[in-house]
């Protein structure tokens, strides 16, 4: 359970930040929701958690944006008085062939993907250090592992996420603050809701558990590196795609 902890969650106003949130406020933790553009859904995630009994607050911070994300955190701190957990989750696809892609769709995926895990971490784990206690949770993916044609700008970024949780987790450990990254493989949002019946059946045939990932999923693990019992684990990947990248 995650009584009295404060969780703020990236990019949680839908998807699997979304399912995150719901997850760990149903343990009991405070949850901010973070968002860059969509109050209202945002707004529509507090009441849900709120609703079911939860504890939760709408806050908005672009996440690529390096003073935007301090000022976000001091706030956070002087309303909440903590950071116990942090999930890295939000993030972008500008999808495209290396050949044809512009320097801004490869800059645009790397600074929100990439440099915003490095803003957030960079000040949550200031306090965390403070507290001598923290989880940091990083959305990788499989595609950061194995790569994907059309995805140069991304599975940069994720294989980028991977490095940076393995170097914080070993700046980080001596303070009591873990730093672990999931990689999902194909989940059912928004994000992938844009691709094609053709990409989904053959991604589908990729996967030995034989269907696609739920936000639900990928919330579980989350969940799981946030306890307690995930105490003595640090710098790991963990896949959660139903075998797909072995
Ligand atoms: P999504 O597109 O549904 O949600 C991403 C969220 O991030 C949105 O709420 C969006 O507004 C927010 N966001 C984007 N830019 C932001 C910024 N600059 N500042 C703050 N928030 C921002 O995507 P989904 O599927 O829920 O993905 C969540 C994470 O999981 C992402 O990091 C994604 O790369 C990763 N992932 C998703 C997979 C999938 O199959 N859906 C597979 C592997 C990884």
């Amino acid at each position: 359970m995650l009584n009295e902890k404060v969780a703020v969650v990236t990019g949680a106003s839908r998807g699997i930040g979304k399912a995150i949130a719901k997850e760990f406020a149903a343990q009991g933790a405070t949850v901010i929701i973070n968002y860059n553009g969509s109050a209202e859904k945002a707004e529509a995630v507090k009441k849900e958690i709120e609703e079911a009994g939860g504890k939760a607050e709408a806050m908005q911070c672009n996440v690529a944006d390096f003073d935007a994300c301090e000022a976000f955190f001091k706030k956070v701190i002087e309303e909440f008085g903590r950071v116990d957990i942090l999930v890295n989750n939000a993030g972008i696809t500008k999808d495209g062939l290396m050949m044809r892609m512009s320097e801004e769709d490869f800059s645009s995926v790397i600074d929100v993907n990439l440099k915003g895990t490095f803003h957030c971490i960079r000040f949550a784990s200031r306090q965390m250090m403070k507290q001598r206690y923290g989880r940091i949770i990083n959305m990788s993916s499989v595609v950061g592992v194995a790569g994907n044609a059309g995805q140069v700008n991304y599975a940069a970024s994720k294989a980028g996420v991977i490095g940076m949780t393995k170097s914080a987790a070993k700046e980080l450990a001596s303070r009591g603050i873990t730093v672990n990254a999931i990689a999902p493989g194909f989940i059912e949002t928004d994000m992938t809701s844009v691709l094609s019946d053709k990409v989904k059946e053959a991604t589908l045939g990729q996967i030995p558990l034989g269907r696609l990932g739920q936000g639900r999923d990928i919330a579980a693990a989350a969940a799981f590196f946030a306890s307690d019992a995930a105490g003595y684990i640090t710098g790991q990947v963990l896949h959660v795609d139903g075998g797909m990248v072995m």
